[in-house]
Parts: C-alpha cells; sequence; structure tokens
C-alpha cells in the first residue's frame, strides 16, 4: 500500500521537477502535511513565492485526495487529506491481507549472519544483541516476502581447541557429562594455563597442529565439545523467542575443506602474494594486508570468512549478505568485503554489509558486568530482567531496548526502566496493544460489529489515520537501511496518539455510527502493533 503522503510527495514532485520536501504540518491549522518547495523554485527563478505557488496548485491535481490547497504565509503549500480519503486508507489497511505492508515484487535471497556464539563458551551480552537484531532483520525481511537465509557462523574451529583438547586430556574429563557453564569454566582453566604454563602453550600448539590434520582423539574431543554446546544455544534461542535453528548453523569448521582450494586459486591468481613468509591479500585502503594463510601454513578467521562469503554466493545464490556483529569488528569486513571482491567471489550485484551494534553498559557507565564482578552471560541479563517481570514482558523490555537507539549506540541494561508500562519501552507497546484488544473484546462480548471506518472527523483520530497509512513505508525504511529504531520510533508515536485518541473520543459510549468506525480504527491500530511488534520480535498480549 503506498502512503497517502507519498502518493502527495510523488504528484508534487512530478509537477515542479525537485524534491518537495513534504512535511508533517508544524500546527493543525496548517493541514497534515506541508511543503516549501514554491519558495525554493521561487528564490532559483527569481520569482514571487506566491505566484509560483499559485502556479504549483493551478497544475497540481490532487482534488481526489486533498481539501483545496491553501498557500500560507509567503508561499507555503498546505495539504490536508480529506477526511474520506482518510478514513478509506484505513479501512484498506484493516482488509488488506499484507496487513498494510508493501510485499516485494522480486524477493531477494538474503543471507543473515548472526549470533555466532563460540563453542565451549557461554554467550555473552554480545551475543545477546547480534541475536535479537539478527532475528529482526529476518522477520522484517522475510515479512516483506525475501527469501532469508540464516547463517549461524558459530566459533567452532581455531586455535583455541588446542588447549581445550590439552586440558580435557590432563583432567581426564568425560566431556558428554559436562555442561556449557562447566565448558565455560574449563576454557578458562585451559586459558589460564595457556598464559602461565610454558609446556602447556607448546602442548597446545602442536594440537592444534594434530588436531587440524586430522587426529581421531583430539578429533572426537573437538566434537564432543560442540556437542554440549549446541543444546545450550539452542536452549538460549528458545528463551529468547528468536527464529534460530539446527538447520542455521553454518559454523566456522563448515569451510575447513575450501581453505586449502581457495588459498591455492589465489596464490594462482596473483590476488594473494607470500609476504614475509605469509600470503597475504593486499587491499587498497588498509595499511595491513589480510592474512590468508600465516607463515606456519594455519588458516584464520578471516580466511574463514572469505570462503564463507564465496560459499554464500556460489551455492547459497545471495543477493544481498548482512553480518550482524560488535562494532569493533568493522574493519575486519570491510576488509574482507573488499578481498572478496577483489579476488572475484563477491560480484558487483551482490550488496555485502556490516552492521555494527555498540555495548551493553551497566548502571556504573561501564560494559555490564554481573554482580561478582565477571562479564554478564545472555542469561544473567534475561536472569535480571525476569526478576521483575513475566517472561514475555522481560524479553520485550530487553529487546526493545536493544532495538530502539541506533544500534552503533551503546545503551544502558537498567531493567527496572526497561520493564516499565510507561515511557518509551517494549513494555509500552505491549500495554498499548493489549488496552485496545481489550476494547475490541468488550465490543465483541457486547456484540458491538464494526467494518469500515466511516466517521473521521476529529483532528486526533485523523493523525491515528495518517499515522497508519505510513506503516508500510517505515518498514520499507527498516528493511533497507537496516534500521530497527525507526520501526521502534514509529510504534511509540503510534500507541501516543492512540492514548490521545482514547482521551479526546469516547469509543465504546459513543452513538452507534461513530462507534463502530471508532471500533474499526481500534482494529486497524491493533492490527498495525501486534505485526510491528512480531517484526521486532516481541509478543503482542491480549491481556497485560
Ligand atoms: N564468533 C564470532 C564472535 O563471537 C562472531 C562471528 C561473526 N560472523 C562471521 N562470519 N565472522 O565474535
Amino acid at each position: 500500500m503506498q502512503s497517502l503522503p507519498a502518493i502527495l510527495d510523488a504528484r508534487l514532485r512530478a509537477v515542479t521537477g525537485v524534491d518537495p520536501e513534504m512535511r508533517p504540518a508544524t500546527k493543525p491549522q496548517f493541514g497534515h502535511y506541508q511543503s516549501n518547495v514554491a519558495l525554493r523554485l521561487a528564490k532559483a527563478e527569481g520569482r514571487p513565492p506566491r505566484e509560483v505557488a499559485a502556479g504549483i496548485v493551478e497544475r497540481l491535481d490532487v482534488a481526489d485526495l486533498c481539501e483545496p490547497l491553501e498557500i500560507a504565509g509567503p508561499g507555503f503549500l498546505n495539504f490536508r487529506l480529506r477526511s474520506d480519503v482518510l478514513a478509506g486508507s484505513v479501512t484498506e489497511l484493516l482488509e488488506d491481507t499484507a496487513g498494510g505492508l508493501n510485499k516485494v515484487n522480486h524477493p531477494q535471497r538474503v543471507v543473515i549472519d548472526y549470533s555466532a556464539p563460540n563453542v565451549a563458551k557461554q554467550m555473552h551480552v554480545g551475543h545477546l544483541r547480534t541475536t535479537i537484531i539478527g532475528d529482526c532483520f529476518n522477520r522484517v525481511l522475510s515479512a516483506l516476502g525475501h527469501e532469508v537465509i540464516p547463517q549461524n557462523h558459530i566459533g567452532d574451529w581455531g586455535t583455541q581447541f588446542g588447549m581445550l583438547i590439552e586440558e580435557v586430556l590432563d583432567e581426564k574429563l568425560d566431556v558428554p557429562t559436562l555442561d556449557l557453564t562447566a565448558a565455560d569454566a574449563l576454557y578458562k582453566r585451559a586459558a589460564a594455563r595457556f598464559r602461565e604454563d610454558e609446556e602447556f602453550a607448546t602442548r597446545a600448539r602442536s594440537r592444534v597442529a594434530l588436531f587440524q590434520g586430522g587426529d581421531e582423539e583430539s578429533l572426537t574431543i573437538w566434537r564432543q565439545l560442540v556437542d554440549i554446546s549446541k543444546p545450550a544455544f539452542n536452549e538460549a534461542y528458545r528463551r529468547l523467542g528468536v527464529l534460530l535453528t539446527d538447520d542455521d548453523l553454518a559454523g566456522e569448521s563448515t569451510y575447513n575443506d575450501d581453505l586449502p582450494v581457495l588459498v591455492k586459486e589465489l596464490e594462482e591468481s596473483g590476488v594473494a602474494v607470500v609476504d614475509n613468509g605469509a600470503l597475504c591479500v593486499f587491499v587498497e585502503g588498509f595499511e595491513a594486508p589480510l592474512i590468508v594463510r600465516k607463515s606456519d601454513g594455519g588458516y584464520g578467521y578471516a580466511t574463514t570468512d572469505l570462503a564463507a562469503i564465496r560459499r554464500r554466493v556460489r551455492d547459497l545464490k545471495a543477493d544481498r549478505i548482512i553480518y550482524v556483529t560488535d562494532l569493533r569488528q568493522g574493519g575486519h569486513f570491510a576488509q574482507v568485503f573488499a578481498a572478496a571482491r577483489k579476488a572475484g567471489f563477491l560480484p558487483e550485484h551482490v550488496v555485502a554489509q556490516h552492521v555494527g551494534y555498540g555495548m551493553v553498559l551497566g548502571p556504573d557507565g561501564r560494559p555490564f558486568k554481573t554482580r561478582d564482578g565477571s562479564a554478564a552471560t545472555l542469561e544473567s541479563l534475561l536472569d535480571a530482567a525476569e526478576e521483575i517481570a513475566a517472561p514475555n514482558i522481560a524479553l520485550a523490555a530487553i529487546k526493545y531496548a536493544d532495538l530502539s537507539n541506533g544500534l552503533q549506540k551503546d545503551y544502558t541494561f537498567d531493567p527496572e526502566r526497561m520493564v516499565q508500562t510507561t515511557g518509551d519501552t517494549g513494555p509500552y507497546l505491549q500495554y498499548a496493544h493489549a488496552r485496545v484488544s481489550q476494547i475490541l473484546r468488550k465490543a465483541q462480548a457486547e456484540g458491538i460489529g464494526y467494518g469500515a471506518v466511516t466517521v473521521l472527523e476529529d483532528p486526533v483520530e485523523q493523525q491515528l489515520a495518517l499515522q497508519l497509512s505510513r506503516f508500510g513505508e517505515v518498514v520499507d525504511e527498516v528493511a533497507q537501511q537496516l534500521t530497527p529504531h525507526k520501526l521502534c520510533g514509529y510504534l511509540y508515536e503510534l500507541a501516543g496518539q492512540l492514548a490521545s485518541f482514547y482521551e479526546a473520543c469516547p469509543v465504546l459510549k459513543s452513538e452507534s455510527d461513530v462507534r463502530a468506525s471508532r471500533l474499526a480504527l481500534c482494529a486497524a491500530t491493533k492490527q498495525v502493533l501486534a505485526l510491528g511488534l512480531r517484526m521486532l520480535g516481541m509478543d503482542a498480549p491480549e491481556r497485560m
């Protein structure tokens, strides 16, 4: 559904030949939308602005949508949408099978790389953010009709397994009996010994070579560590209510067999060159080269990411690849993308984007820590929020806090504030949804029916209708720019307008025609709130 302001914008653009910069009117007496295009054109043409405005009004045909246009002050154009048009747009929204979303004509295959925790380690707050953000992208893009392919690039390979396996053997541990908390503790013991014990470190390093060379004993322990980690990740996903499943797992180890082949290709084509014993890809704009094979013959994180891009393009046929990680990996991805372009793995027509997010801070403004001072795990955050609210509310509180500011920004984890049902919070949106549901429930219980929106006299009703008509456009923008905070902001405004509407316009207590029309307006608002909340990964409760 194209929104009313978008239609006006397009027509005014066609008449003037420039961007009309339509803005919501600053005061109700100026109508619903304003444009200063006449003032700008007048300046350029050296003509009186009101005259230019009059000329535009003469040529612009919007009588089907607006009241007669007004030229205000020095030459502003004021648009007031006809109330029957606004009413019709809400009715249309209510009947739209896509719920007001603009389904895409040409679906893309979009790979989203998110979550990606590391084997034998607990998920930390950073993984909370990537999981929530990636899940939101998944929901928004899927809702528009794109084919989303989630890729959970878990850290299931790499040199850390050398020390992990050595520690398991030293402690004679039976890995399958461990849970992830115990594995995490094992990881910490192994890391500490690796730092402090020279002999252990040497053994761990040779273990890496042994293990990556296919040693059965090492591989068995590795597999056990992976196997005990997966259920714990899945449990976290269940608690978070995100869409990830085992089908989306494509960890670092997936690409093992590709690495030597890919590296050889790069060497032969001359894209990679040997420098100080290491095989490197030099890309413009980066001081250090991207090392695809270390001087000891090993492959690192970047090589795996190159292999992943190659498969995502070649096998998964991605049109767009989105990576959601901590901001600090921005440089890594910029360089990997550039190297992949240079190597021909990432053709021009495939879009690759890194979406970086900021940190979760504690009340002291420093990276969030648990009470005992250790880095917070994802579970500890959920526990803290669930101490003060029911799980579906606590979850909405956390997700909203995560999504409602620019993703790049750090945010303060303050469960007391986040679970409030007033203010700019997830539960506030849920409450708005529950409250409008209650009105509709009551109407149903009293046998009051409704169909179309027919009366839209009150300015607050009109504002609510206008806001509803913008829904599809807002979601399009979020899908393009990957800015969930804009959807949050939109829904927050909508909930506020709904509250003003209740205050000014009685629903169940009004006369029959008005009542039916207002109920339909309520139903459309509920529909948008529910769809919006769901795209943010939040529950839309009927009662609260
Ligand atoms: N496992 C990494 C981490 O915990 C994130 C991986 C992100 N994805 C990727 N393709 N590199 O930081």
